[in-house]
């Protein structure tokens, strides 16, 4: 049995984790955020104080003794790494530069897109990333591009920040976003790139409910013309 295959891709802050889990929800999907196996790696590598970027033959030989493994709770993905749950210790500013850092190296990147190829081969899923629709799953059924302003992704992320007592200044977040994005984007293996086939949705100033209404229609649409 062949299952479906949606790709959503995009930018940090663009609201894919959020609008991509209620979509799943909403249509019986199983939701895949491939950014949380790249935040296991970098917490590894933090834990063993690994310099991701300066040194990354001990990142490549930490890598070949780790295990990242998904599975699907009640309150949605769990990401075990060497067996323990790091489901809530990947959501720091430290983990993000860093999962952005380690991201950028091919082995890490191949070891973990064999387990997002594994995984959608076994339900219909939602997948979201930088290059599932470019790289990952290059067949997906529907592929979206979700994306927003630079400075409204920003705010977005400094509302979610405050909101955890986080804390840091406006600035301090739009400076990080575009060093994670010119990061993410400017990398040579598989970088962030909107697939020539896939959707764009812009979703500056939508409400969060208006931009999963939006995705919900053009998935089930685009899935019903199959
Ligand atoms: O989606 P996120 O912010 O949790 O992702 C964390 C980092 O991982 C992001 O800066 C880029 C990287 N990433 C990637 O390169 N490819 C993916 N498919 C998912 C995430």
């Amino acid at each position: 049995m062949s299952f479906r295959k949606v790709a959503i891709d995009g930018p940090a802050g663009a609201g894919k984790s959020t609008i991509s889990r209620a979509v799943a929800e909403e249509l019986g999907y199983v939701y895949i955020d491939t950014g949380a196996m790249y935040r296991a790696c970098a917490l590894k590598m933090l834990r063993k104080e690994i310099d991701i970027s300066g040194d990354v033959n001990s990142v490549i030989k930490a890598m070949n003794s780790t295990e990242i493994e998904i599975a699907h709770g009640e309150n949605g993905q769990i990401v075990y790494l060497d067996g323990e749950d790091v489901t809530g210790k990947i959501r720091t500013a430290e983990v993000s530069k860093g999962a952005s850092d380690i991201a950028k190296i091919p082995e890490v990147r191949l070891k973990l897109v064999d387990i997002q190829r594994a995984l959608a081969q076994k339900c219909n899923c939602i997948m979201d990333g930088r290059d599932i629709g470019t790289y990952v799953l290059p067949d997906a059924d529907v592929k979206i591009f979700l994306t927003a302003s630079v400075e409204e992704r920003a705010k977005r992320r400094y509302a979610e920040l405050v909101e955890k007592g986080v804390k840091t200044t406006p600035e301090e977040v739009l400076s990080d976003m575009k060093k994670r994005d010119a990061n993410d984007s400017g990398r040579e293996f598989a970088p962030l790139k909107q697939a020539e086939d896939s959707v764009l949705v812009d979703t500056t100033g939508n409400t969060l409910e208006k931009s999963v209404e939006l995705l919900k229609d053009i998935i089930i649409k685009n899935l019903n013309e199959i």
